[in-house]
């Protein structure tokens, strides 16, 4: 049987570059042995996945997903790669970056995320400047859900929110993957530490939750 992982990469592949290098080459094998398919999926940006690619020991993916699954590439991956455009497409016909920035308005302590993590399909804040951070994300899930047909939010580590295409996130963009490369969503195994990474335990039944995982 084929199967596919889908692991996260920040907590989860990184942490000790010496089980990962044991690990980095166990799934070489499988890919070269054509029995596994491997996916990163990532809250990075591109380019931070192929400086991993270079210095942190990450494996060779066969594609990967990054922006929490608002963007979707198949190798050769190089700085100048585009994201696929049919998924690209499909998130942008429902969202609008400046209803979801709406969300945002007013909430006290909130700190926008640097501009490469501001996207066209995600919009990324800090709340861990905020007062009482759950007590934010909380108003602002409560904002967007008369929205959840087009909108999402996404909680991690107590800091970090995205507000997503409810239609993206990592375990909607493993399954439009998978189902555009042929493969057996019963083979599907995702891997991950944190908020971010919930939507693919959600999308699939076999999973690994590593032991530093945030709650
Ligand atoms: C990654 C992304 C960041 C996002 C976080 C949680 O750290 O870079 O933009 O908020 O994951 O999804």
């Amino acid at each position: 049987m084929k199967w596919t992982l889908a692991s996260d990469v920040d907590g989860t592949l990184t942490g000790d570059r010496a089980a990962l290098d044991r690990l980095a080459a166990r799934l070489r094998n499988r890919q070269a042995a054509g029995d596994l398919y491997l996916i990163v999926s990532t809250g990075r940006r591109l380019a931070q996945v192929i400086e991993g690619l270079a210095e942190e020991g990450l494996p060779e993916p066969d594609a990967v997903l990054c922006q929490v699954g608002t963007e979707i590439y198949l190798p050769p991956l190089a700085a100048a790669s585009r994201p696929m455009t049919s998924w690209r497409s499909r998130l942008l016909e429902e969202f609008s970056r400046q209803e979801a920035l709406g969300f945002l308005e007013g909430i006290e302590g909130l700190e926008m995320q640097p501009d490469v993590y501001n996207t066209e399909l995600k919009v990324s804040c800090y709340l861990d400047g905020c007062a009482d951070p759950e007590a934010a994300a909380a108003e602002i899930r409560r904002r967007v859900a008369p929205c959840a047909d087009r909108y999402q939010v996404v909680w991690s580590s107590g800091r970090d929110l995205d507000v997503l295409p409810a239609a993206s996130g990592k375990g909607k963009a493993i399954r439009f993957l998978i189902e555009q490369e042929g493969l057996d969503p019963a083979g599907v195994v995702v891997a991950g530490d944190t908020g971010n990474d919930a939507s693919m335990f959600e999308e699939f039944d076999r999973g690994v939750v590593v032991a530093n995982a945030q709650p």
